[in-house]
């Protein structure tokens, strides 16, 4: 984002938040987003692990991830997700539309949470298509956040997405007979709007979508690095780039004979505050796992 826009935005977002409370919807250009902070960066996140809220300069200096930039059309399921966090301050993650009214994130971003704003169409978030406010936030009633396990919320919009097929399009979710597939040594997809390690202040979202590709890594191996890794987790291989901070709920697909579908939700990753490690594979929610779940809890038909 240059300057003179963000000089623009500044000031108004109170404005903005305030907007959301009503079913007004938000104009995008109301927003400061050099305001937002990381999930890991929020005072609330930090409290967690008993450590002291960061500095503004320290915020500023967060390290990153590579990948490449998606146009419009290349993830038209990608949701961005804003957390109005009052005190603790406003986050950020991303997430994916699975239907027309239905968006799944992590639970690690919206936990707590009451306020929190969709962002569809916003491959460029200089110039975001729709921003809806979330009526509804569910969390996997068994989440648990220091062992990111079931880390997957439901967000209800508060109207249908307005899906053109080509920007803003639901993701394919995977078959009930896909929850046989360990997946180990498919390709797979991670694209969000965390950190991307291209400049040492970068705010987030980052301006532009990015996507990465890697192959997606046994539970056995991924569990050499995260011991508490168990059969709800899938894990992504980050040789080629993956999941920084702020990539929390970014979607995870995979190919098949030309059909593109969800098989992971990004949960964590190997992150000092200063970075994210290519060492480790990044692990994410198995989605084949809570397909009884999402179906229960929204209108998405899971295909036999
Ligand atoms: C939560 O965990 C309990 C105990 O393991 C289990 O019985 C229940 O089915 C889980 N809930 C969901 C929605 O998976
Ligand atoms: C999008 O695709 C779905 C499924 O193929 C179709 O039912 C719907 O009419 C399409 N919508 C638009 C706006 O093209």
């Amino acid at each position: 984002m240059n300057p003179l826009l963000r000089v623009t935005l500044l000031g108004v977002l109170l404005t903005a938040v305030l907007a959301i409370e009503s079913p007004a919807e938000l104009d995008p250009k109301s927003i400061d987003w050099s305001t937002v902070r990381t999930l890991q960066e929020t005072s609330k996140f930090r409290a967690k692990f008993g450590l002291p809220p960061l500095s503004d300069d320290e915020i500023r200096s967060s390290r990153i991830s590579g990948g490449t930039i998606a146009t419009p059309t290349d993830i038209p399921w990608a949701a961005g997700v804003l957390i109005h966090g009052g005190t603790s301050g406003h986050s950020f993650c991303s997430g994916v539309l699975i239907s027309a009214r239905f968006v799944l994130t992590a639970a690690n971003c919206v936990s707590g949470e009451s306020t929190v704003t969709v962002a569809l169409n916003a491959a460029n978030m200089a110039n975001i298509g729709y921003l809806i406010s979330v009526s509804n936030i569910l969390i996997h009633p068994n989440f648990s956040w220091l062992l990111g396990r079931d880390d997957l919320a439901i967000l209800t919009l508060s109207r249908d997405a307005p899906i053109d097929n080509v920007t803003i399009r639901p993701v394919l979710m995977p078959r009930r007979s896909d929850a046989q597939k360990s997946f180990n040594d498919w390709m797979a997809t991670t694209a969000g709007w965390g950190n991307t390690g291209n400049r040492d202040d970068e705010p987030i979202p980052t301006q532009f979508l990015q996507w990465a590709m890697d192959t997606v890594t046994s539970n056995l191996v991924c569990q050499l690095s995260y011991t508490w890794v168990r059969s709800t987790h899938i894990c992504v291989s980050t040789d080629n780039g993956g999941p920084c901070n702020g990539d929390e709920g970014a979607p995870v697909t995979v190919r098949e004979a030309g059909r593109i579908f969800l098989i992971g939700l990004h949960s964590f990753h190997y992150s000092g505050i200063r970075g994210c490690d290519r060492g480790r594979s990044a692990v994410n929610t198995r989605i084949t796992e809570y397909l009884d779940w999402i179906e229960q809890n929204s209108d998405v038909v899971i295909q036999p």
